[in-house]
């Protein structure tokens, strides 16, 4: 086992591998994230779903520390990191890495595959020969073969280079992994298989996953726990299961009433919420509940109460509608 899949134990339970309190982050007027806590356990797959905009590459990019948060804490295997210079960050950044969705712009013009792949493991002192053995593994590990080492990434394909980025982010075995929508900018017909190259890595090395995407067919696959957010907040969160059968939120409800239900009786007696517009704008989001101007039951203490994320019916949910036993509205049964 390597030092970062060491779980430091708090209370006999495994610490959580990443832990965010209260994690505001606005750029100048622009209220990106707006106080969100959560935590992805060891070993388990979190997916962060929302519309495009409500801040969801802001949390990843938060917790790899490519961001700097505005305030909040980012703790990582137990030790917070958010504070921490850029030398002090040094022995934690092989615990966290990132894939984004973009393959081609993440991946160096003038870098071979090898070098590419093999850098976080020569920012961390390993020698030409262990690197180059362990890149090779990597790279078979991705479905490549070794001798895509000396090549250039605008020779492989977009689904290739996608495997390249997933081996340089896992070559050096971080503990959590921050996928960014990694298959939305592949061709349709090779992100079902990056999807289950992801699936059999995270089963394979164990690693935590931070996995953000919006699409609802993926996160049903790969998903242990599901955390919903709406412009800058946690709206839900709860475990996979429990999401797609007993989504408590109405913006939950929302989202997978967008989606196609396997089960077709399900599907005929649901009504199609079509969300009103637009996400509105970060720069002023609306008061109260954020989600108000498009909630198709609020009420009038929505549009001047913030609700908070409380425990309900086994999940955490903020609306004022729902009760602590998790019953309430169901916007996909409103007439
Ligand atoms: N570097 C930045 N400067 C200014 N605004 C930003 C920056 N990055 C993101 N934003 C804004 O923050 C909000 C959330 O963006 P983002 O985290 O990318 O959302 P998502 O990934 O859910 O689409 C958006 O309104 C976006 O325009
Ligand atoms: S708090 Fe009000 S506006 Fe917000 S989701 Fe619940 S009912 Fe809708
Ligand atoms: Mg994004």
């Amino acid at each position: 086992m390597s030092a970062a899949l060491q779980e430091p134990v708090v209370d006999g339970a495994p610490a959580p591998v990443c832990e965010v309190v209260d994690l505001v982050k606005h750029f100048g007027p622009v209220r990106a994230v707006d106080g969100i806590s959560l935590h992805v356990d060891p070993g388990t797959v979190v997916a962060l779903v929302g519309e495009s905009g409500s801040g969801k590459s802001t949390v990843g990019r938060l917790i790899v520390r490519l961001l700097e948060p505005t305030s909040g804490t980012v703790r990582l295997n137990g030790v917070d990191v958010s504070s921490l210079t850029r030398r002090a960050m040094r022995p934690h950044r092989r615990t966290v890495s990132i894939v984004f969705q973009d393959p081609a712009s993440s991946l160096d013009p003038r870098m071979t595959v090898g070098a590419i792949v093999g850098e976080p493991l020569r920012l961390h002192g390993a020698s030409s020969s262990q690197r180059a053995e362990r890149v090779g593994e990597m790279l078979e590990k991705v479905g490549l073969r070794r001798g895509v080492a000396g090549r250039y990434a605008h020779e492989l394909s977009g689904g290739q280079r996608q495997r390249v980025s997933i081996a340089r982010a896992l070559v050096s075995r971080p503990s959590l992994l921050v996928a960014d929508e990694p298959t939305s900018a592949l061709d349709v017909s090779v992100q079902a298989s990056v999807l289950n190259l992801l699936a059999d890595l995270q089963r394979d090395l164990g690693f935590a996953c931070l996995f953000i995407t919006h699409d609802l067919a993926a996160v049903e696959y790969l998903a242990d726990e599901v955390a919903v957010m709406y412009l800058g907040k946690l709206a839900e969160r709860a475990p996979r299961e429990r999401i797609f059968t007993a989504p408590r939120h109405p913006y939950t409800q929302a989202l997978l009433s967008a989606a196609p239900v396997p089960d077709p009786p399900t599907q005929r007696s649901r009504r199609r919420v079509v969300l009103s517009g637009d996400i509105p704008s970060s720069l002023s989001p609306p008061s109260g509940c954020r989600f108000h101007t498009r909630c198709p039951v609020a009420v009038d203490r929505c549009t001047t109460e913030v609700p908070d994320l409380r425990e309900a019916g086994g999940s955490l949910v903020a609306c004022h509608l729902v009760a602590d036993d998790g019953t309430g509205p169901d916007v996909r049964r409103v007439e």
